[in-house]
């Protein structure tokens, strides 16, 4: 069963997501998907993907989980990779090279588009705090999951404990409200309201938190990563000041200087009982 959005304010958050999304794909891929591996090496490490499993990875942005799965799984296994933005899923196709045990297809983690229990593992990279209506994405993914099967998501810390988020938030807080509240990089640094969602539609739920770090450059080169796109349509007097407040709090050891952005993630592991 799939479940159809008819709410108007979930469709207008949706496309702004979309719009974000596909803005960001190219960025995404030159600049965001080599400092993200050890997040996802983690992600993968925890879900101990095993020859012939059948993984569906959600909000699989420019396809670096599903082409690791694919692997991992090997040619009896499966990958399904599901995305909103049709741009990220146009560069997660390209680097597929047409392997048949990989399918992209446009959807959310809102209404899944796989059959029920057809999935060994659910993967959800980075995805989870982006999502408008969790509770209904937890549903789906109790769904799809075959009994003992598993899903793991991992999530950012807080900004206190996650220096990507103290960015994105400090410059979101210049650029237009998003049309939906509860979602962004730090919306799930408390995990127990989704914890008890999850858990509320019969899976067993585990959480643990690890370190990862990745470096910029420069504050320009963080900056066109990791802020251009949120903030792309304001004035240019508010643009510079929200560089101003992320350059005072973050890199006030100057422009050119790098950076190490200290990132705790939070490992959700949700299983489904026989
Ligand atoms: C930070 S990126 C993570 C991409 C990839 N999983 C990774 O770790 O590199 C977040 C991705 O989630 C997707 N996304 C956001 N909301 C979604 C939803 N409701 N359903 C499916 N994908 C969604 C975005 O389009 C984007 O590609």
């Amino acid at each position: 069963m799939v479940i159809q959005m008819t709410d108007p304010t979930h469709e207008k958050g949706l496309a702004w997501q979309v719009g974000v999304w596909d803005r960001m794909a190219d960025t995404y891929r030159r600049e965001i998907d080599l400092r993200f591996e050890p997040v996802i090496d983690r992600l993968l490490s925890s879900a101990r993907l095993v020859e012939g499993e059948d993984v569906l990875d959600l909000g699989t942005g420019t396809g670096a989980v599903a082409l690791s799965a694919v692997r991992q799984v090997g040619p009896k296994g499966s990958v399904t990779a599901i995305d909103i933005s049709p741009e990220m899923l146009a560069i997660a196709k390209s680097r597929a090279n047409n392997v048949a045990t990989v399918a992209f297809r446009e959807g959310g983690v809102e209404a899944i588009p796989a059959e029920d229990e057809s999935q060994d593992v659910v993967l959800a990279s980075l995805v989870m705090m982006y999502v408008i209506d969790r509770e209904t994405a937890a549903k789906e993914i109790a769904r799809v999951l075959r009994p003992r099967g598993r899903a793991v998501m991992v999530v950012w810390a807080g900004p206190e404990d996650a220096d990507i988020v103290k960015f994105q938030q400090t410059a979101g807080r210049y650029a237009p409200k998003p049309p939906v509240d509860g979602v962004g990089p730090g919306a799930l640094a408390d995990v127990s309201p989704f914890l008890r969602q999850l858990s509320a539609t019969g899976l067993v739920v585990d959480v643990e938190t690890a370190d990862t770090e990745f470096t910029f450059p420069s504050f320009d080169a963080a900056w066109d990563s990791l802020a251009a796109v949120t903030t792309a349509n304001l004035y240019d007097a508010a643009r510079k000041e929200a560089r101003s407040a992320v350059r005072e709090l973050m890199w006030n050891h100057g422009d050119g200087n790098a950076l190490d952005f200290r990132n705790k993630i939070q490992l959700i592991v949700a299983t489904k009982p026989v």
